[in-house]
């Protein structure tokens, strides 16, 4: 177990300092880009490659489709900072490490933050290739970035999630998916903590509990940044009916075939979207 570095604000503050040095911008909205959704940063404009090797707190996944660096560039005239690729609690990162790379963006300017994941449909009518926006989450995860003592440099001791994904935002995603043609779903993610994929009695849980979809990411940044008091919006890409929905086996590899051939809807949404995500 690593606990919470007694200098994590400086070192928060350090990586921040280092990503606007590095790339001569200052982000204005950031991007999470999931599992086989890393293609979008190639339409960033003039942008400056940094591994996360070059970043210190940044952990570093070791999980196939994630390629481990962060793209900073301008979409018109917004400059995005990309991640492409994140840790996972299931790769024993503790919280705290997986909201790193979020949180240095919030501390770089960001004032928006928009999250993308693999997801699992659970609902009938999510199928492979769709996009949902995410309405809401149900974290069932068992942890929580804001675990240990507060830093009320970050944000306060207990951040409201009622209302994490910004509706101003959610008009502008829907505008933007309108603009690019691509249709976009709604529903609520469910966070597990995997690795293991989910037994048919456990998605019927989740079906009961109000969950649309399932993945192993993304909760832990959205609660990192709402507590630093950045706008959120999530999209994910529905890469195979979850457990039960389907007889056939679940397969990482699939996840992320499935997740490259709805790229370029996904990329195109992106596009329209986050320059409006920036106003
Ligand atoms: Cl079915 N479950 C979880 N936990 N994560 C997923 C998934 C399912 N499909 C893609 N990612």
């Amino acid at each position: 177990m690593s606990p919470i570095p007694t200098d994590h604000f400086e070192r928060l503050a350090a990586a921040a300092a280092l990503i606007r040095e590095r790339s001569g911008m200052s982000p204005e909205v950031g991007v999470i880009l999931g599992s086989g959704l890393g293609g979008f940063g190639d339409r960033l404009e003039a942008a400056v490659t940094i591994p996360y090797g070059a970043l210190p707190g940044f952990p570093a996944s070791s999980v196939l489709g994630h390629r481990g660096r962060l793209l900073v560039g301008k979409l018109g005239g917004t400059t995005v900072a990309a991640l492409q690729g994140r840790a996972h609690g299931y790769e024993g990162f503790e919280p705290w490490q997986l909201a790193f790379p979020t949180r240095a963006l919030c501390l770089a300017g960001i004032r928006t933050l928009v999250v993308t994941n693999a997801a699992g449909g659970i609902r009938a009518d999510l199928r492979p290739g769709d996009l949902m926006r995410i309405s809401d989450h149900i974290d069932l995860s068992g942890t929580n970035p804001l675990v240990g003592p507060n830093d009320d440099r970050l944000g306060t001791r207990f951040p409201d999630l009622s209302r994490a994904y910004d509706s101003d935002l959610t008009a502008k995603l829907y505008a933007a998916a309108r603009g690019a043609g691509v249709e976009l779903k709604t529903g609520v993610y469910a966070c597990m903590r995997g690795p293991s994929y989910e037994t048919p009695a456990e998605i019927k849980m989740l079906r009961t509990l109000g969950a649309d979809a399932v993945g192993m990411s993304t909760v832990p940044e959205v609660i990192a940044a709402v507590h630093m008091g950045v706008r959120i919006a999530g999209i994910s890409c529905i890469t195979n009916f979850a457990a039960g929905a389907s007889r056939e086996p679940l397969r990482h590899d699939e996840v992320a075939v499935v997740a490259a051939k709805a790229a370029d809807r996904f990329s195109a949404l992106l596009e329209a979207f986050l320059p409006a995500a920036a106003s």
